[in-house]
């Protein structure tokens, strides 16, 4: 497996252009934060049964098409490094957007999000890997898992698009009170990141910030195969 000391640090991100693009748009693309060589290596892992905890066929559920798979703790280096490291700039934008809403904030610190999911019984990790082959999709949905679900989670494109399938866009629908849902489409390349709201994220009004929920799932793929990494912060229950 990579050694974690082979990802990017955070630092090299421009969190000020992430925090912008989160709070106009609900999304932010990063530059990739992978290299191809680990994208290789994440999509190697996903026939290896003995690092995951759970896999979930999505037919089987009406979830979709395609399948998933949860790592197990403890979770592969890489991905721990990736879950630790993105988490304390994540945070400061989730706890701008919980003063926004009168929420209560978030530790600036991962292992301190987890003592917090352990006492609402919230064990298990949830980062994992999704594979959809031709006609495979995902419908809309919210990642929740319990009671305490931080809000900002992200994907990892593991494939070229374009070369490895087509179709299999990234797709984001925003609910916004009393309005039509506004749908949005994103087209990570290779190793990129996409960041979006677990739940809801504050939108100013006339009367101050409002909560608006956002729903994420896939297009269907039209032909290859499309290997995607989910990074979420909390634990499930
Ligand atoms: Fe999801």
């Amino acid at each position: 497996m990579s050694t974690a000391t082979s990802l990017p640090p955070p630092e090299l991100l421009d969190w000020s252009e992430i925090a912008a693009d989160l709070d106009a748009d609900g999304v932010a693309l990063t530059r990739p934060l992978l290299t191809p060589a680990q994208c290789a290596e994440v999509i190697s892992w996903f026939d290896r049964d003995e690092l995951y905890r759970s896999t979930i066929v999505m037919a089987r559920h009406s979830f979709g098409e395609g399948s998933y798979r949860y790592f197990a703790d403890p979770l592969p280096p890489l991905v721990q490094a990736l879950r630790t490291r993105l988490y304390p700039p994540l945070a400061q934008i989730a706890n701008r957007w919980a003063a926004q809403l009168g929420e209560d904030g978030y530790p600036t610190d991962l292992a301190e999000l987890h003592e917090r999911c352990a006492a609402l019984d919230q064990h298990r990790p949830t980062p994992l890997v999704l594979r959809y082959g031709p006609g495979g999709y995902n419908c809309l949905h919210q990642d929740l898992y319990g009671e305490l679900a931080f809000p900002l989670q992200f994907l990892i494109m593991l494939n070229t698009p374009d070369e490895d399938f087509t179709g299999g866009e990234s797709v984001f629908v925003e609910q916004r009170p009393r309005q039509q849902s506004r749908p949005m489409v994103l087209r990570p390349g290779l190793g990129q990141a996409v960041i979006f709201p677990v739940n809801h994220r504050p939108v100013r009004g006339a009367r101050g910030y409002r909560r608006v929920a956002l729903r994420h799932g896939v297009s269907a793929v039209h032909t290859g195969n499309r290997h995607v990494l989910g990074i979420i912060f909390h634990n499930a229950r």
